[in-house]
Parts: structure tokens; sequence; C-alpha cells
């Protein structure tokens, strides 16, 4: 649409600082009805930040606008500038901070492995690896949702990065992993990342000296492994870190240990918690609607028994409810943000350089225009229709889209057929499921919790 003159974007009025601090703490604790208060106060595109503040920061969800910023030129806008949230956990040379150039040199390297064949190949290493975790299962078995989705995202992104032979440190990087981002699983824990006046090394046992100690023990682990593969190398090795490790940039040099180190930690903190919770997500909607386990038991029992993963992936419903999953509460409840370099203008609003925008997947995912009864899970919408790449976002957009979206959808897909075709499950907690914050993602809250009922094989 063509625009004769600037709109100006709607906003919070001046407010007195106390009252942006509220909320701000708000957007912490609540994040989903926060973004939801704004939306309805506001529109589908509006300022966060004060009518005279520069840089402001802008938040999109009609899909005029984020068409506009997944189209954009990547010299547009500076991605990594606008996720220095994220410097602390990921350091400064994970792809997620790199710009330009070398950006689009690193997702040259790393798409290869999360697509295609080499996807395909770890099939079978996530069916065996959720056989493992549920292998003690009978009936009457409860157990926590989202903790037993992540101890089998967690191994498969493991094996994806490190190879299957399980080394030394494949144990302990595991369990301190683990421990790191629990201590960012609630809206107090998450506090740390966002302010940084608290982020003070008290000691071992105040929330911020843990995540460094953490955090050294995670790279001690991994610059242990990078020393060990620099001194006994192994060309037939096809894992992710032995990729990284042969590929050279434009001048012809490898990467050093700390780039590795930056860039490992990146793949294994966005690769697994992401589809731990999209598949607690995805059990929680299964389990509580019998039409919709109906449906998919139907799906899964009209399989050949031996019917192998490629096959499993391409089931039309299951597909279906993991999109719905995924549009319902998005984990990454926003894209990253981009920060605008030159001024330009993005559905008529006329942005000025420094300005912060927030592509909103959450509120691009409940436009009633687009989803009618947008807060109902109805897979069927999927099978009806086909949405657009601005209307539907689960995994951002542009230049940055999320590398691992495919490999998360497939990984997804085997895990709950092999649960549902092996387990019949109930709830333990009758009551609705609130999507709680962990960290800079959304997740199921960790009162969900279920009872494995019968034995279906
Ligand atoms: C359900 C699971 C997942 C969700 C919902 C998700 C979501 C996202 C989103 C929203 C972004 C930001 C994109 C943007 O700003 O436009 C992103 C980026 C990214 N994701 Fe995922 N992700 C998932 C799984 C994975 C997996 C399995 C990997 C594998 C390693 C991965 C690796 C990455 C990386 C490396 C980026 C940064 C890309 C860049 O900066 O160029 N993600 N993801």
């Amino acid at each position: 649409m063509v625009y004769p003159t600037p709109r100006l974007l709607n906003g919070p009025a001046k407010t007195p600082l106390w009252k942006r601090r509220l909320w701000g703490l708000r957007f912490l604790f609540q994040p989903l009805e926060t973004l939801e208060a704004r939306h309805r106060a506001y529109g589908d595109d509006y300022r966060v930040s004060q009518p005279d503040r520069t840089p402001a920061l802008v938040y999109f969800s009609s899909p005029e606008a984020l068409e506009a910023i997944f189209t954009a030129k990547p010299d547009q806008f500076s991605a990594g500038g606008g996720n220095q949230i994220l410097r602390e956990l990921l350091g400064d040379h994970g792809i997620v901070l790199l710009e330009g150039a070398a950006h689009q040199r690193q997702r040259q390297l790393l798409m290869p492995p999360f697509h295609g064949d080499r996807m395909r190949s770890y099939g079978q290493v996530i069916q065996s690896i959720t056989a493992q975790a549920t292998r003690s299962w009978t009936v009457g078995t409860a157990f926590a949702v989202r903790p037993v989705m992540q101890a089998i995202s967690l191994q498969v992104i493991l094996q994806a990065v490190f190879g299957l032979e399980n080394g030394p440190r494949y144990e302990p990087l595991r369990q301190t992993l683990s421990q790191m981002l629990d201590g960012f699983g609630s809206p107090f824990g998450t506090m740390f990342l966002f302010y940084r006046f608290l982020q003070q090394d008290w000691g071992a046992w105040s929330p911020w000296g843990r995540f460094l100690r953490l955090r050294q023990q995670i790279d001690a682990l991994l610059y242990a492994e990078i020393a060990n593969r620099r001194v006994h190398p192994d060309a037939a090795r096809t894992d992710i870190l032995a990729l990284l490790m042969a590929a050279r940039d434009s001048e012809g040099q490898p990467m050093g240990d700390e780039e590795l180190r930056d860039e490992l930690v990146t793949l294994l903190f966005a690769g697994h918690e992401t589809t731990a919770s999209a598949l607690a997500w995805a059990l929680y909607w299964i389990v509580l609607l019998p039409d919709v386990r109906s449906k998919l038991l139907a799906e899964l029992e009209a399989l050949d028994a031996q019917a192998d993963p490629v096959t499993i992936s391409r089931l039309p419903y299951l597909q279906a409810v993991c999109q719905e999953t995924l549009r319902l509460y998005p984990i990454a409840i926003s894209a990253f943000p981009r920060v605008v370099k030159q001024p330009m203008s993005i559905a008529g609003y006329a942005l000025e350089p420094g300005t912060v925008i927030m592509p909103s997947i959450y509120l691009a995912h409940h436009r009633a225009a687009v989803y009618p009864e947008p807060k109902q899970f109805r897979p069927e919408r999927f099978l009806e229709r086909q949405y657009s790449p601005y209307e539907y976002l689960p995994f951002g957009g542009g230049d940055r889209r999320c590398i691992g979206s495919a490999f998360a959808l497939f990984e997804m897909k085997l895990v709950l057929a092999q649960l549902l075709s092996q387990f019949e499950l109930t709830l333990l907690n009758q009551q609705p499921i609130r999507p709680t914050r962990r960290g800079l993602t959304v997740a199921p809250s960790d009162r969900l919790r279920m009872k494995v009922t019968g034995m279906r094989c």
C-alpha cells in the first residue's frame, strides 16, 4: 500500500518513570497479557517508548509491516546489535550476534546440517533417545512434561552438535546446561537477564553468581572438547563441531576457540529449549482435547508398522497439530529485534535510525481476521488454508529466520508419534495450563504433569 503522508504510530502518552517501570515488570511476569493490553489500546503496530524518546521501541504485527521487515535488505537493519540481552549467555561471536557478511557466511555453513538428508539421518537417533527417556514408564508413572521433553531435546541437539559417540564431557555438559537454563526458568530468574543492575556476583549462592559459575563450567567443557579435537583430528566426522572446525572464512582463516565456543553455546541453547517447550504444549493439547487425540491416533494407526521417520513426518494431521501448537503459544513471542540503520518507512510509518523494531509473533498469530477464534486450538485451520509467512511466523523471518525450523518440526513429530503410539496419557492437573516466561521464551508452566494410564504396545 502507498501512503502519501507518513502515518503516526499509536502508543502511550507521556508517562511517569514509575509507571513505565511497572509496565516493564508486568511484561516480565505477564508477557502475553501485556502484549494484548497494548494491542487493544493501540492496534497492530504501535510504539512502546515515550512519544519524545529516541531511539523508539516499536512493535509490529500487521502482515503488511512484517512483510516489509522480513523482505528489507540486510544492510537496512543491524540485527545482532538488538540482541545484547543474549550476549551474557551466548558470547560475542555466535550467529545471533553476527552482522553482514560474517552472519551470512555462518548461516550458509549451519543450514545444511539442519535440513535435507543430514537432518533426516537423525530420525532414528530421535526415536531411540525418546525410547530411552521413557523406558521406565509403566501404568501409573507420573511425570512433569516439560522437563522430560527437555531431557529428550537436549540429548538430540548434543548428538547433532558433537556426534554420536558419547565422550567423557557429554554427561557433565548435559547436566550443567540444564541447570543453567533452569536458573532462567521463571519470570524471577529472567529478571537477571533483563536488568543489568541485578547482574552482581555475590557468591555461588546468589543467582548471578551461580549463573557465572555454571557458565565457567560449560566453557571449560567446551574448550576441552575443542582442544581434544585439535589434537586428534578425524576427517571422517560429520557432526556440527567438525563442520565448524573445518570451515574457513573469506581470508582462508579457521574459527578461533572463542568463536567456536560461542557458536556451540548458541546452537545448544537455541536448539533444544524451544523444541522442548513446543513439544510440551503439543502433548498438552493432544491429551486435553479428545477429538484431536482420536484424529491423530487414527492417522498413526493407519501407518504401516515399519513406517520410517520421513513417512511419519509427512502425516498431514500431525503436521497441522504441530503448526497450531506453535501458532497459539509461539515459544518465541517475538522475533529478534531489528535496529534501523538508516531512515526508512515500514507500512507508512517513518522510522529514524536507532529505532528498535520488534516483530510480534504472538500478536500476528492472534489476529482474529486471519485466525477466527484465535484462542481455540484447532489444527484443521492449517488443513483448510495456507498462511503467508507474514501471517504465520513461529520461526521469525527474512535473513534471520530460524535455521533449525525443519529440524525442530521433524523432532516434534517423531517424539509425539512415538509417545502417542506407546502410551495412554492423562492430565494430572485439571486446571488450564497457562503460559509462563522462561528466559526469552514462553513455555507451559511446570504444573503441566501427566500420568500413564495404559500401554498401547
Ligand atoms: C520449536 C522450536 C524453535 C522455535 C520456536 C524457534 C524460533 C526461533 C525464532 C523466532 C528465531 C528468530 C528469527 C528472527 O528473528 O527472524 C530463531 C532463530 C534461531 N534459531 Fe530457532 N527456534 C526453534 C528451534 C531451533 C533449533 C532446533 C535450532 C537448531 C540449532 C535453532 C537455531 C536457531 C538459530 C541459530 C537462530 C539464529 C538465526 C540467525 O540469527 O540467523 N532453533 N529461532
